[in-house]
């Protein structure tokens, strides 16, 4: 058998147009990310190697295991969008042939945001059967927290066709920025609980979660350090804006919805506080809520130091009497949701 070359050459494949997956290649620029995917892989674990049957149900009452199944399914409105959020990023590192540590970090942050989701699943379907929401109220209390998971998933879809154009309508260093975001927020969040939870079971999740967050946080800031330097002053403006989307999506699940996009009735907020009382009285870990605000407080200072080296300015949030530059109303347009 012999090889085939012809005198005039071989005919060259055609151009693949882009954005395409091809050709294949496994680039590497950041060595760093490609430590934090491996350590990843070291830290995985199991949701259903977590001591479920030491979470007995029945050591908690009735609006308890109610209050409780709610504020995991007020959690499962933002650990639930990421797995499909970094799934679509994923495409997207592959479409744009960014290096390939890139492509295998969001890859991972995707299977942890799926065990993330699986806690959320097992937390609703072990302390109310049916849960979030294809049961039938039978209290004042149970009509509320039905009713308001019903409006808190409302505004989870209204964010989400404004997010599937993003990845169009935003440069990389922007939807970087809301995930660098996302990440600060959600480590100090399970950080936070992991620290003032009563029950063993809700200690030991919050704080494999809260390491995989702070993981994610890692992969976000190297990712940065290298897409920052050259900003353009445009872009700058959109990240501005984009802190305080990120602010005004956060809120909900960190401390309050504020004003902003949230599209809810009078009666969620008066609700969600008593049922979120109730579930930090059975020892979920629930900050209070002057302590989530001074935690918010801190992790948005620390997310602010970070992109103000890089001369983005920081929107105001007058809702934490953190002074900035006045961004205007934000959309559900604006929505890039990340956790
Ligand atoms: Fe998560
Ligand atoms: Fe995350």
């Amino acid at each position: 058998m012999e090889i085939v070359i012809p005198k005039e050459g071989l005919p060259e494949p055609p151009p693949i147009p882009q954005p395409n997956i091809f050709p294949i290649e496994w680039r590497v620029e950041t060595p760093r990310l490609a430590e934090i995917y491996e350590r990843s892989k070291v830290q995985a674990w199991n949701p259903s190697d977590i001591a479920w049957s030491d979470l007995d149900p029945a050591a908690f009452s009735r609006e308890q295991r109610l209050a409780l199944m709610y504020w995991f399914a007020c959690l499962a409105n933002f650990d639930a969008s990421g797995p499909p959020v970094f799934a679509r990023a994923l495409v997207h590192a592959f479409e744009s042939h960014e290096q390939d540590p890139v492509r295998k970090c969001f890859f991972s942050i995707t299977r942890d945001e799926v065990n993330h989701e699986e806690v959320c699943q097992r937390m609703v379907q072990r302390f109310w059967p049916g849960g979030p929401l294809d049961w039938t109220p039978v209290s004042s209390l149970e009509l509320v927290a039905h009713n308001n998971i019903g409006w808190l998933y409302h505004n989870g879809a209204r964010y989400w066709t404004g997010f599937n154009r993003s990845f169009d309508k935003y440069p990389l260093a922007v939807v970087f920025t809301s995930f660098m975001m996302g990440e600060m927020a959600s480590s100090t969040l399970f950080r936070g609980m992991a620290s003032e939870a009563g029950h063993p079971i809700f200690k030991d999740v919050f704080a494999r979660i809260g390491r995989d967050e702070s993981r994610h946080l890692q992969i976000c800031m190297t990712i940065l350090e290298s897409t920052w330097p050259g900003l353009q002053d445009s872009y700058k403006e959109m990240i501005t804006r984009q802190l305080r989307a990120g602010f005004v999506f956060l809120s909900m699940i960190l401390w309050e919805p504020p004003d902003q996009f949230w599209d809810l009735p009078g009666t969620f907020l008066p609700n969600h506080r008593v049922l979120v009382g109730i579930a930090r009285e059975a020892g979920l870990g629930v900050l209070t809520f002057e302590q989530q605000a001074e935690n918010w407080r801190q992790a948005l200072a620390r997310v602010r130091a970070i992109v103000e080296r890089w001369g983005i300015e920081f929107p105001a949030i007058p809702e934490l009497d953190i002074d900035g530059v006045d961004v205007g109303d934000i959309s559900s347009d604006d929505i890039i949701p990340v956790f």
